[in-house]
């Protein structure tokens, strides 16, 4: 028997007891004539005490040769502990060991396994698998396991089904590149991993499933980010018989459950936002209401003098930030030089003091007076002893690059307080989206959204202006989920695939059981997928979903601690028909 008790169980209630524990040692101080060895398994941390007198000599000998992370087993009996740790459940007792054996010893780690620990986080993602020890990381995937359970209760309870589908397709578009996999049997031939299972669950639709979700990984070869991983894992759903509402229905329901059961905040609404109104007033799809700074534009005040960016600009607007009249030169020239980073890519700012006497000091004094200033103010919300950044030039460029300022500035101000929850469906999704590289219109959600039915005689005239029933949640700044209602009947999807620049021979390669499916009794279904990761990390109080997953991969996708990718053997290539040509 490896033990009677874990780490984390024993309490002075046990005292006198006979137990038998294992794990890890954490630390040992050696006092001479007594040894306290600190032993670690995931439910805490028991403290052994080797008493020459009371210890055996040849297992008082055996415990001085313990290093750090040895992974030992040891019997004895539970006593009162001299100086107690208030800070520690087990903090009272400790196991006056009788018995030691050594299951395995350790080489020093690479970097110290305590909550604060020396490593970088390059050693740690080598080490995963120590870094995993640490507190912060194992807690961190024990609070992800609470969510998934909690998820998938609530799932269940509302009637939904969990249904595994393949992972082994054909591509599935939802606007990332594919990774592929080369088939062996199928020589030249490759399968997809998919995106999402997206076109699957909408099989499950027409297979009459009627509610289904699914924990489940998804694939998308793109460019990385504190948000992003290449394989991520979404809750999916579908449901059939539904419209827009009855969706957003069962998952405010979703959300409202999870952040009162785990952080035991109720949230009373779901506030709603069209695409437009997000766009136009906090220059991005994905808002953080925590907090005001709205945009406000200035076109029709900023123009009419002599001031000639603003006047060759598409869009002037600006942000009031709270207190900030009192920053000093030095502080507003470091704003500045902050938008000017080329991953902000503004070319300049210019500010408005909103002194506490009511009068106004600009950086562009030399063209605008007072009575100007002061509709800038009004226009942006400001207030005496706000600062007010404006930007100016082109209309989406400028709109992402203020919200970035606004996001930066919320940070640096404490304004998103990570313990507050601001959900946001934002509704009413351009249906298709301008891509400058290839000239033409992509989904902007993906081919199979339902366009709104009154929007649709646009498609041919104005295909730009029509909106889509797809929906957004975003909480605190972040888009945690994302669906729409799907087209359920073959014309709508072929009309579609027209707008997309698909002939009808490659929609029906690439589509062809979809539409096949439409012909055999599709009931009207929508759904949405939240992703997993990023709701984990939200609801813990963070936004890098690295510190979430087991074993994420680092900024260039490599998984260091395997070193995948790697390159496979030419009888492997062979197999698989692939000539390597590098
Ligand atoms: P969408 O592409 O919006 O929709 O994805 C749903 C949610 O998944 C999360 N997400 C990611 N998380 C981590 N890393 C990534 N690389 C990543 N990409 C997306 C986001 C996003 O809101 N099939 C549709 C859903 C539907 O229509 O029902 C889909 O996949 O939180």
């Amino acid at each position: 028997m490896y033990r009677s008790h874990s780490c984390g169980e024993l309490r002075a209630s046990d005292i006198n007891k006979e137990v038998t524990i294992s794990g890890w040692v954490q630390k040992s101080r050696d006092k001479g004539f007594m040894i306290w060895v600190d032993l670690r398994d995931r439910y805490g941390i028991t403290q052994l005490i080797f008493d020459e007198q009371r210890t055996p000599k040849d297992v008082v000998e055996k415990a001085k040769t313990l290093g750090r992370e040895f992974v030992i087993k040891v019997t004895g009996t539970v006593i009162e502990r001299e100086s107690k740790n208030k800070n520690i459940p087990t903090g009272e007792i400790e196991i006056l060991v009788k018995e030691l054996s050594i299951l395995n010893e350790a080489l020093v780690p690479p970097f110290t396994i305590e909550d604060e620990t020396d490593g970088g986080e390059d050693i740690r993602m080598k080490y995963r698998y120590l870094d995993i020890r640490r507190n912060p990381v194992k807690n961190s995937l024990m609070f992800r396991h609470q969510v998934a359970m909690k998820v998938r209760n609530y799932l269940s309870e509302e009637g939904f089904i969990e249904v595994e589908t393949p992972y082994l397709i054909k591509s599935t578009p939802e606007g990332a590149r594919d990774f592929v996999v080369p088939s062996r049997m199928n020589e030249g031939q490759f399968y997809a991993l998919p995106q999402s299972p997206q076109t699957f669950k909408q099989l499950l639709m027409v297979g009459g499933m009627d509610k289904y979700f699914q924990i489940v990984k998804c694939f998308r070869d793109e460019d990385l980010r504190a948000d992003r991983q290449p394989e991520f894992t979404q809750i999916d759903c579908e449901m059939a018989f539904v419209e827009q509402e009855d969706i957003l229905h069962i998952f405010e329901g979703l959300t409202h459950h999870l952040i009162k059961d785990i952080k035991g905040v109720e949230i009373n609404e779901f506030p709603r936002m069209t695409y437009d109104e997000a766009v136009r007033t906090y220059g991005n799809d994905k808002p953080d209401i925590r907090f005001g700074m709205k945009f406000g534009e200035l076109n029709e005040v900023a123009q009419h003098k002599d001031f000639k960016v603003f006047n060759d600009a598409e869009l002037v607007v600006g942000i009031a930030v709270p207190g900030g009249a009192s920053y000093t030169r030095k502080e507003i020239d470091k704003l500045i030089d902050w938008v000017k980073r080329p991953q902000v890519g503004a070319l300049g700012m210019v500010y408005v003091k909103c002194n506490d006497d009511g009068t106004y000091k600009s950086s562009v004094d030399k063209f605008y007076d007072q009575e100007d200033l002061a509709k800038w103010a009004k226009s942006t919300g400001a207030k005496a002893g706000d600062l007010i950044c404006i930007l100016s030039g082109q209309t989406n460029k400028v709109r992402s690059q203020l919200s970035a300022l606004r996001m930066e500035l919320a940070e640096r101000l404490g304004l998103r307080n990570p313990e507050e929850f601001a959900p946001l469906w934002v509704v009413d999704f351009p249906l298709l989206e301008w891509d400058e590289e290839t000239e033409r219109y992509h989904a902007m959600h993906h081919p199979f959204t339902s366009p709104k039915p009154e929007d649709i005689p646009l498609l041919d005239t104005k295909p730009g202006d029509v909106r889509a029933n797809a929906y957004d949640l975003v909480l605190n700044g972040n888009e945690i989920g994302g669906g729409s209602i799907r087209i359920h009947d073959k014309e709508t999807q072929a009309l579609m695939f027209d707008h997309l620049g698909f002939t009808p021979e490659e929609a029906k390669a690439q589509f062809g059981f979809l539409m096949d499916a439409f012909q055999y009794g599709a009931p009207p279904h929508g759904g949405i997928a939240f992703g997993f990761d990023r709701l984990v990390a939200i609801l813990g109080g963070q936004e890098t979903i690295r510190d979430f997953i087991a074993f994420p991969k680092n900024n260039s996708g490599r998984d260091v601690m395997i070193d995948a990718p790697a390159n496979i053997d030419e009888e492997q290539l062979k197999e698989l028909n692939i000539k390597l040509d590098l």
